[in-house]
């Protein structure tokens, strides 16, 4: 199907929007010409305890610091809750829709501030202070945005495990940060099954000698066990503690949070997040990239397990005022309508989702969406990964019935926000390009030796300067930052994507130029794949890389050398995925394994992953230059074994 590619402005919500074009321009050209101004002006929507003084000192040079409001104080709890209580204490903050469609919880600003203020009091009866690092591993139900806000309210920093991974994951995660208190919940539910996350728990533990206490919300209500002088039931201790804490004082420059991201090497790495920039970014892109405007019910599908689910379900929304829906199903339970039934029944305006749940709904037809009124419907988001443009149309016609605009936002667990997007109010949108950059955000484009590229171009891209929402560093590795982010182009932030850009300026993602897959819109290192895989008995050699999906994206092609003796079969194949699942956790699972008696490499040993991922893709018409392989005939095998 042909559609135009440029999609106009609609006047009927230029007219009503916070920026429209020039308002767009005008705030570009300001945040660029005096960045300390502009932010200065725009910490205002975060209530300080101290308004800070000093608003930008950033290097992406030598040691690389990046502080923002450095002499401010704040607590990000109140900023989300105590500050509404005069005005908007009994609007509801948080709609939680059960897995179950007949079970939905509307919490109000006033019983939020009192759920976080007690469980910030256990967490202290606990003995957690100030600088702790408090592991949460809980399924999508209110008291996860609570203990997020309770961490905050006392100072802890919060490490967010989603629920999916496995026991493993959780505990790598819980001994890089030495984490003493955990919060997780009896069990979790998804699609009608359950997910056994004390299970889970007790199995991680068994290596985290550090993790003291156990906090355990009652979710189901299965019977598990409790450890003595571990485990705690969350409802029993809350009813021995007031509803009201006293907030931390803290630092603009303290951390909020980290947050375990893949990379192309080694195993995932703890992005910290501070508190000033941090709360100042995420309600300046919640309201001007969603055109939030007051009153308005947003929501968005992602799991908070996720930096979408902190940005744009908790902290972003809950600033801003806004109701906020929490979703703890899947978008196809009980039925291929339900995401868009949920919509009916709170009235969502603003829906934000993964390109990946587009295609997957995409491919039910249009009479599941049909089925449904979606009249409350007002503006449609989009994150994870590049949406193509027929997803996009689908998107924007099927389910918007061609009054909401798309807004597609770029960014990465390590920018905190967007950063790039196109203003619903001001920006024609392009289906498949993620737009312009927001005020204050300088992307640029470089080549392989990190010359600046101008004009319409394509390459890798960089941002040249720092925005308040940046993280501040890997977690306990300062050094694996600067390498990671600041060492392939000197000078800049690079985001590990490559990108066009056309003409008119707007950035086309093209996708990782590292060895990172984004399988449904979830990140993956293919070593993490790899040295799952290579921790298998059977396994003597393993290669990952990503291929395209349908409905995912990308997804996980690996190649595995059996060790001699090992036949190739079925039920091994079978078995090498649940290891893998067991491992990591399902969204790891290879969607193929190619048998590889060989892998191609070069004569110092590096794999040619170039080579393997044009046969995952099965692009064996254009392999390239082989002849540097030390053994050429590999590839001549792998290619007429190639997968089906
Ligand atoms: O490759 C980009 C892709 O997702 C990566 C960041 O993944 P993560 O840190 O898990 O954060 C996901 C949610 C922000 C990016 O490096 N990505 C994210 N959004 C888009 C995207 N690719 C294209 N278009 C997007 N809108």
């Amino acid at each position: 199907m042909s559609h135009p590619e440029r999609v106009k402005v609609m006047p009927e919500i230029a007219a009503h929007a916070l920026v429209n074009r020039a308002q767009y321009d005008d705030m570009a050209a300001r945040a660029a010409a005096d960045p300390d101004a502009f932010w200065a002006a725009e910490k205002d929507r975060i209530d300080w305890i101290t308004s800070p003084t000093k608003i930008k000192n950033t290097s992406f040079t030598g040691d690389v610091s990046i502080k923002w409001f450095e002499d401010g104080v704040l607590n990000a709890s109140v900023n989300c809750l105590d500050r509404h209580l005069a005005t908007r204490g009994d609007q509801v903050a948080i709609i939680w829709e059960g897995d179950d469609p007949n079970e939905s919880r509307h919490v109000t600003y006033r019983e939020l501030h009192a759920d976080v203020c007690r469980m910030a009091n256990v967490l202290v009866a606990l003995g957690a202070k100030k600088g702790d690092r408090i592991t949460i591993y809980m399924p999508m139900i209110v008291e996860a945005a609570v203990a997020l806000l309770a961490c905050a309210r006392i100072g802890a920093i919060h490490s967010v495990v989603f629920g999916g991974f496995s026991p493993d994951s959780l505990a790598n995660r819980i001994q890089d940060c030495n984490s003493n208190i955990l919060i997780t919940a009896d069990e979790g539910r998804r699609g009608g099954r359950k997910v056994p996350l004390k299970t889970n728990v007790d199995a991680a533990l068994k290596s985290c000698p550090m993790l003291k206490s156990v906090l355990v919300v009652k979710a189901t209500g299965t019977s598990i066990a409790m450890t003595a002088g571990r485990d705690v039931w969350y409802h029993e201790a809350a009813a021995a503690v007031p509803a009201e804490c006293p907030p931390e004082p803290m630092k603009a420059e303290d951390p909020l949070f980290i947050l375990y991201t893949s990379g192309s090497t080694g195993k995932p790495k703890g992005v910290l997040h501070t508190t000033g920039g941090y709360m100042v970014w995420a309600s300046f892109t919640h309201q001007y990239v969603f055109d939030y405007h007051e009153g308005e019910i947003f929501w968005c599908t992602a799991d908070v397990g996720w930096v979408t689910g902190h940005t744009y379900i908790v902290y972003g929304p809950l600033a801003n005022g806004a109701t906020t829906l929490m979703f703890e199903g899947v978008p196809n339970y009980p039925d291929t309508s339900r995401v868009w039934q949920v919509v009916d029944k709170h009235n969502v305006n603003i829906f934000y989702t993964a390109p990946t749940a587009i295609r997957a709904l995409m491919r039910d037809g249009d009479a599941p969406v049909k089925r449904t009124s979606r009249a409350s419907l007002r503006i449609l988001g989009s994150v994870g990964e590049p949406i193509n443009p027929e997803a996009w149309y689908w998107y924007s016609h099927v389910v918007g019935d061609d009054r909401c605009p798309v807004v597609d936002t770029w960014w990465q667990t390590e920018t905190g926000g967007t950063l790039i997007t196109g203003l619903p109010g001001a920006i024609d949108q392009k289906p498949g390009s993620a737009g312009l950059p927001l005020p204050g955000v300088k992307p640029l484009i470089v080549d392989a030796e990190g010359r600046e590229l101008h004009g319409a171009t394509e390459g890798n891209l960089c941002l040249a300067d720092s925005w308040p929402g940046q993280m501040r560093t890997v977690y306990g590795d300062h050094d694996r930052f600067i390498q990671t982010y600041f060492s392939t182009f000197p000078g800049y932030y690079f985001s590990g994507d490559g990108a066009r850009r056309d003409a008119d300026g707007y950035y086309w993602i093209t996708g990782r130029v590292d060895d990172v897959i984004n399988v449904s819109g979830h990140r993956m290192g293919t070593a993490e794949v790899e040295s799952a895989l290579v921790a298998h008995p059977k396994v003597a050699e393993a290669a990952v890389v990503g291929f395209p999906h349908e409905v995912k994206g990308q997804g996980i092609y690996a190649y595995v050398t059996l060790i001699s003796g090992e036949d190739p079969t079925d039920d091994l194949r079978r078995e090498l995925i649940i290891w893998v699942r067991k491992e990591i956790g399902p969204i790891a699972a290879p969607d193929e394994i190619h048998w590889a008696p060989g892998l191609p490499k070069t004569r110092s040993g590096k794999i040619m992953r170039r080579i393997l991922r044009k046969i995952a893709a099965n692009e064996t018409e254009s392999l390239g230059d082989i002849s540097t392989l030390a053994d050429p005939s590999v590839v001549e095998d792998l290619v007429a074994n190639r997968a089906a």
